[in-house]
């Protein structure tokens, strides 16, 4: 059984909490894409060549907690307008979503660019404040001291450059369905989702 649901959207709107929440109702497979560049970003870091790092990643070995720092997050989205780099990820990312069982996907560009051929594409967005306001608390959570106007600026920056890079830029496929989280609970945009794809699943 091959189902692919695409998740794209701009920088903390809820994409991940959607997709694993999704992955685990229907027992599918999930892939959070942004580790890919964030890896590829961190290698960058430590001195690599993008395109080298790109090419020689594994991505099987992506679960590492250094990678979800705001640094991290920029350098991934510097290397990410790079079409090299984006060209060296591709496949994996097409081979995951096609994998028998089903998958999920979130990204920038999944139901663009990777799959189009998605079975169900959604948009997830919220506004800024929403989104620096949730990361904000999310940071509070773990104890690490953040400033609200400082993660504010960093999501607006890094949006602007996704949005506007050439190569597979952030922005809604025309067939996406579009949920705004900014007034919704993680439960209500999880079950608006799963009403979306529960139709097409039939
Ligand atoms: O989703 P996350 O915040 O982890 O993504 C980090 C960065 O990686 C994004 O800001 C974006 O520049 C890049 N990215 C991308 N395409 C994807 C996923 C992430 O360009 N499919």
């Amino acid at each position: 059984m091959i189902f692919t649901i695409a998740i794209d959207g701009p920088a903390a709107a809820g994409k991940g909490t959607l997709a694993r929440a999704l992955a685990a109702h229907y027992g599918f497979a999930y892939l959070d894409t942004g580790l890919l560049y964030r890896a590829v970003g961190a290698g960058v870091l430590a001195g690599g060549e993008a395109v080298a790092v790109a090419q020689a990643l594994d991505p099987s070995a992506l679960d590492n907690a250094d990678l979800r720092t705001q640094v991290v997050a920029e350098a991934a989205s510097r290397v990410a307008v790079i079409p090299d780099v984006r060209a060296a990820l591709v496949a994996f990312q097409r081979h995951f979503a096609r994998r028998d069982g089903g998958a999920v996907l979130d990204g920038r560009d999944i139901g663009t660019v990777i799959c189009p051929q998605a079975d169900v594409k959604l948009f997830v967005t919220a506004s800024a404040e929403t989104r620096a306001e949730r990361r904000y608390l999310e940071l509070a959570d773990k104890g690490v001291a953040a400033d609200r106007d400082a993660i504010l600026a960093e999501v607006v920056a890094r949006d602007a450059r996704d949005t506007g890079r050439a190569e597979a830029p952030l922005r809604a496929a025309t067939d996406a369905t579009v949920i705004d989280t900014s007034d919704l609970t993680a439960a209500q945009a999880l079950s608006r989702a799963l009403t979306i794809v529960d139709a097409r699943r039939g």
